[in-house]
């Protein structure tokens, strides 16, 4: 469904993303797992084009997304959910979701309505709290309101970047597990940044090990077991 070959990205002089080359099949959880400054960030802005490549090629659905501009991304359903989560303070839960499809897609597939119930069954909580001000929720509401925001493009693929950052470990936990309902319901493929690879390796199928901007490790979680980036993250000796 999106496949990479040979990514080069660089900022200026300094190159960050080195021949990074993996897919991600249709319907799978592919996680992309490295220590801060690995650049996953990068590697997901120059997937929505927001950053531009030196060199390289990603394919989405037989498209090159290189030749595309970044406003052209989500209407091809990839839905790209930065670091941080960034919601409109000042607006209810139920209208951060309604502009989540800033591009008019639902209108297409079955409606902005049906999409927002398909969202709040996905995310109770959010129901719950739809006519409260996205910036009184507690930071975990917050991530499950932009993956909810996200979710109301009908995206194919669902790009998420560090949702564990700042989250106590039992939150982090609920929102993995939402994100892998959202997985089995919605039949959304998903490419999950993050450094937390203890945590993620539970909800991911696939690992990608970036280190400083190489691909050291692409496969199934299970062959990753045995890497001992892996082991050190479990045993907690390696800062992550
Ligand atoms: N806009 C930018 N300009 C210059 N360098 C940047 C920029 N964004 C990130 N970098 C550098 O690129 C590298 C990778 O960053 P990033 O993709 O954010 O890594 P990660 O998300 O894995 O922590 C880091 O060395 C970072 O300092
Ligand atoms: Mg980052």
């Amino acid at each position: 469904m999106l496949k990479i070959e040979a990514l080069n990205v660089a900022y200026g002089a300094v190159q960050v993303l080195h021949d990074v080359a993996f897919e991600v099949p249709p319907g799978r959880i592919v996680g992309v797992l490295g220590a801060n400054g690995a650049g996953k960030s990068t590697l997901l802005r120059t997937i929505s084009r927001l950053v531009p490549a030196r060199s390289g090629h990603i394919r989405f659905k037989d498209q090159d997304l290189l030749r595309l501009a970044a406003h052209q991304v989500p209407r091809l359903g990839i839905a790209h959910v930065p670091e941080g989560r960034h919601v409109f303070h000042n607006l209810s839960v139920r209208d951060n979701l309604v502009l989540g499809d800033y591009v008019g897609r639902s209108r297409s597939r079955g409606g902005r309505e049906a999409q927002l119930e398909a969202v709040f069954a996905m995310f109770p909580r959010l129901y719950e709290r739809r006519e409260q001000l996205a910036g009184s929720l507690s930071g975990g509401e917050q991530q499950m309101l932009v993956l909810g925001r996200a979710l109301m493009l009908q995206p194919e693929l669902l790009m998420l970047d560090e949702p564990s950052l700042g989250l106590a470990p039992i939150v982090v936990e609920e929102v993995f597990q939402r994100l892998e309902a959202v997985h089995r319901e919605m039949g959304v493929s998903i490419l999950l940044v993050e450094q937390n690879a203890v945590q993620a390796m539970d909800l991911i199928e696939y690992a990608i090990l970036l280190e400083n901007g190489r691909v050291t490790f692409s496969g199934p979680k299970e062959a990753m077991a045995q890497s001992t980036f892996l082991q050190e993250a479990y045993l907690g000796v390696r800062e992550m």
